[in-house]
């Protein structure tokens, strides 16, 4: 942006946002841990082409990036189950989007720098929601696929015998659902009070699920 208009932005408060909404959809996909929200991620980027980008992924890459200054701070609240300081996973992301809208890619919703996103697994704490809002690019919704622990406990127990991830243990898994219970759980109800919620019952099968989930977003990007 040319620095006279970056000054008048500045001198009138406006806010200008790293991505521009009315060209870049993002859809937050939200929900507890192992409540299914990457494997419907990888169903809804068959369908509509977007581009999926998990908070997790990206952080657990940035944990082995050779010479991250991150690395130790991210391992430590993965495996406690706490929220990695805002400014990390934020930057991660924004990094991420403006690679896949440099990139370009085939396909509906990705000529002339538009671009669509599901950002998996974020925002989990309010600061990262009002921050990414503000900052980053306004979301149009947020997909929250609950179900019950049970159900999501089984998952994850299931998923930890092959993902090698240091998080998929009872103890780790008791930690993230008090996490999910205390600081997430408000950022849902934040985007509810503001009638931005897709609320789909994750319990069923994944063929299941992915037929509600595919509706709710269509009539998202049908707007
Ligand atoms: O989404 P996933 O289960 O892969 O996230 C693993 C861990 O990464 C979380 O338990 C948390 O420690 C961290 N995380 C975070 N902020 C996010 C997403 C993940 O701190 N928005
Ligand atoms: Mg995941």
């Amino acid at each position: 942006m040319p620095a006279i208009i970056d000054k008048i932005a500045q001198v009138l408060h406006i806010h200008k946002q790293t991505f521009d909404h009315a060209k870049v959809t993002v859809i937050f996909v939200l929900g507890g841990p192992g409540a299914g929200k990457g494997t419907q991620c990888s169903h809804l980027v068959q369908d509509f082409g977007f581009c999926h980008l998990s908070a997790g992924d990206l952080l657990r890459a940035e944990q082995h990036r050779e010479g991250s200054q991150f690395g130790e701070l991210i391992q430590n609240c993965i495996k406690e189950g706490t929220i990695v300081p805002m400014e990390v996973t934020v930057k991660l992301l924004e990094n991420a989007m403006a690679a896949a809208l440099k990139e370009g890619r085939a396909g509906d919703g990705w000529a002339d720098g538009r671009g669509r996103f599901l950002i998996d697994g974020f925002p989990r704490k309010m600061d990262q929601a009002l921050k990414f809002d503000e900052d980053v690019c306004k979301a149009s919704m947020v997909l929250f696929f609950s179900t019950t622990e049970e159900v999501m406990l089984a998952r994850l127990l299931e998923r930890g015998k092959t993902s090698g991830r240091e998080d998929d243990n009872a103890e780790s898994i008791k930690k993230r659902f008090n996490t999910y219970k205390e600081t997430t759980m408000p950022v849902i109800e934040h985007y509810r009070s503001l009638g931005n919620v897709a609320e789909i019952d994750s319990s069923a099968s994944v063929e299941a699920v992915h037929i509600e989930a595919k509706a709710a977003v269509q009539k998202i990007l049908d707007k």
